[in-house]
């Protein structure tokens, strides 16, 4: 069993993204901008969006955080997100999701400019994305493909499981995965809440790709011996023993799944990570201009 470590791939990608950046600044060219909007105080959301800032530092870019209270209107908002498509000094922009229920998110993600839509949730960049044209790719999906790549785990003529359905990883993931391409050219079967032989479609897996957020849901007897397991779970079960109060719990019963698979995923330090990179990456993309002029 190998394990993927996602945190060490992460540091080195974000060190060739600094580098580039590095270039780019010296010859004159512009320091990418990434803007982020985060409303309310959701312990996840604030996580996230500091990590994203973070990241931006270590790559070099320039990053503004706007934030707003829970009451903050869809008008006020989707005024904020026009101001961002038009002002040239940013090259692109993240709504942190989930918004408050009074705000209507497909609104506020169909507001957004495409060519700055870096999290790659436009209804653009999907659909340019499910017919293979270049386009800005949903980060936990990408990053996913970039950690299969970076530890040559062969995909092609696999049989790959995705668990969950969610327009921003499962949907997108097993687009990716039957797209002739590599990573890709695998046979994708998603399975969801209402799947009647999701135990043994995951039995039959060579990849499976968990992504349904129920903590521990896949157990060694849903796995079989060699497969490769990625597991995008992340919820905060509560655990008085850390400093934080909360575990980050993964969707895979790591200790009884990881000896039976070649190659597994932690959480944390798997998934988690490289969702966040490819967010750079497609920042930095956006400042070259090189998907959309
Ligand atoms: N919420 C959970 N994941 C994401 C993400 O990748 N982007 C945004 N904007 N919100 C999220």
């Amino acid at each position: 069993m190998e394990l993927i470590d996602g945190k060490a791939i992460s540091q080195q990608i974000k060190q060739e993204i600094a580098e580039e950046v590095a270039e780019i600044v010296a010859n004159g060219g512009k320091r990418p901008h990434l803007a982020a909007i985060l409303v309310g105080h959701d312990g996840g959301s604030e996580t996230y969006v500091a990590n994203k800032v973070k990241a931006c530092e270590v790559c070099g870019f320039k990053s503004t955080l706007i934030r707003y209270e829970d009451d903050v209107t869809e008008e006020e908002l989707l005024s904020k997100v026009q101001q961002l498509n038009e002002d040239p000094d940013i090259d692109g922009f993240i709504v942190q999701l989930p918004l408050p229920k009074h705000i209507s998110e497909q609104k506020i993600i169909e507001t957004i400019d495409y060519k700055k839509d870096v999290d790659g949730f436009h209804p653009i960049n999907v659909g340019r994305m499910a017919i293979g044209l270049p386009c800005y790719i949903s980060a936990t999906p990408n990053g996913i493909l970039e950690l299969l790549k970076r530890y040559h785990i062969e995909t092609q003529g696999k049989k790959c499981v995705i668990l969950g359905r969610s327009n921003i990883v499962g949907k997108p993931m097993a687009m990716l995965m039957m797209q002739k391409a590599c990573p890709g050219d695998a046979t994708v079967t998603v399975c969801h809440s209402r799947s009647k032989n999701l135990v043994k479609e995951c039995q039959e897996a060579d990849i499976i790709i968990a992504a349904m957020g129920q903590p521990n849901f896949v157990k060694a007897d849903m796995v079989k011996d060699g497969a490769v397991i990625i597991d995008v779970g992340t919820t905060r079960v509560p655990d008085a023993s850390k400093k934080s109060g909360f575990k980050l719990t993964g969707d895979v019963k790591f200790d009884e799944v990881a000896p039976k698979c070649s190659y597994i995923t932690p959480v944390p330090g798997g998934v988690g990570p490289m969702t966040i990179v490819s967010l750079m990456k497609n920042t930095l993309l956006a400042g070259k201009k090189a998907i959309y002029r």
